[in-house]
């Protein structure tokens, strides 16, 4: 269906609800009549990770995208994600509740720089963090994410030039776990930028019994000090098998949410960012997901994710690639 003016727009459907509506007993048989799947990512609030179907990682949802047997995928994330299940599922319906939900990371990669970026570096092979768009997608030779990056580098041979893009963060911790030397794209994260590493030792003095567990994205300094670097899967396996009772937790605040679900014993705090008012924890493009545009979109089943066949297909192969190597991994 095409999108109408209006969506396009506001990003969303913007109908007002009736009242005393009870969202999740609606949102729940709306679902079972479209014959709909809800991927939620770790990152949006808790009430939308508690009615999705599957709640996971970047590399979690692409997997479940892949093996879904549901008409209509709605994904609860960011721009990237939805194209991505799109991609995987051409002849699928995939709804986002709000097309602006897009992605620093993403946007720091636009398709003409990143060419004249590529048009430098002849001869290269490009690993393409799954934190991009279509386009850089299809100008990439496979895709990763943070839970896969390091054996997706591996699997190239040792003297083989890579180019690591769009995300720099990542791609240093990756040169730096696995001793290669790729050239890196200049494109981050700005929530993931944002923690103040000094805020961050002053809370470890003030709680010595805390470890302190970041996310790939952050900045060098950050990973140096953590006990712990891994993709939000990773982070949350560790919280688990940690014997300690207390974290510091450098990645964005959604998934304290399953964090303090998992462990309800543990104890989680927020890393701190370098300006105390600025809600930098949260991805507000994450949180542009909410229950009222869930239903909506289930209902209208609109906005629609769309996406020409050419660029679905040439952004396949890379992502098919990943999950062809992830298959052997136990992540
Ligand atoms: P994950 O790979 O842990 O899902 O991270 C996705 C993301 O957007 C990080 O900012
Ligand atoms: Fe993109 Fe950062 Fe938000 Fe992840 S947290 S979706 S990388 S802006």
């Amino acid at each position: 269906m095409q999108l109408t003016e209006e969506i396009l727009e506001k990003g969303f459907v913007d109908i007002p609800l009736e009242t005393n509506l009870d969202l999740v007993a609606e949102i729940n048989i709306l679902k079972k009549q479209k014959n709909a799947v809800i991927l939620g990512h770790y990152y949006i609030t808790g009430d939308l990770q508690d009615i999705s179907d599957i709640t996971g990682d970047s590399l979690a949802l692409a997997q479940a995208a892949e093996r879904t047997k549901a008409d209509i995928i709605v994904f609860l994330g960011v721009h990237f994600m939805a194209e991505t299940a799109k991609i995987l599922n051409p002849d699928k319906k995939v709804l986002i509740p709000d097309l602006k939900a897009g992605c620093s990371l993403a946007e720091s990669a636009p398709a003409d720089k990143f060419a004249d970026f590529l048009s430098l570096h002849p001869g290269y092979k490009v690993i393409s963090y799954i934190n991009c768009t279509a386009e850089i997608k299809a100008m990439s030779d496979v895709i990763c994410t943070s839970s896969n990056a390091k054996a997706i580098v591996n699997s190239f041979p040792e003297n083989e030039k890579l180019i690591f893009a769009p995300d720099k963060n990542l791609g240093n911790y990756i040169n730096s776990v696995t001793g290669r030397n790729m050239v890196l794209y200049d494109g981050a994260c700005m929530v993931h930028e944002k923690y103040s590493l000094e805020k961050i030792i002053e809370l470890k003095n003030q709680y010595p019994d805390a470890e302190f567990i970041a996310h790939p994205e952050c900045e060098p300094p950050l990973l140096i000090v953590a006990d712990f670097v891994g993709s939000t899967t990773a982070l949350l396996k560790y919280i688990s098998h940690s014997m300690s009772r207390r974290f510091i937790v450098a990645t964005e605040s959604g998934i304290l949410h399953q964090m303090t679900k998992n462990q309800p014993d543990k104890i989680f705090i927020p890393a701190p960012s370098i300006d105390a008012t600025c809600g930098c924890n949260d991805c507000a493009f994450m949180k542009l997901n909410t229950m009222e545009k869930l239903y909506n979109t289930l209902k209208y089943e609109q906005p629609e994710l769309l996406m020409s066949p050419e660029l679905i297909e040439k952004a396949k192969q890379p992502i098919l690639k990943m999950l062809e190597i992830s298959k052997s991994l136990s992540l």
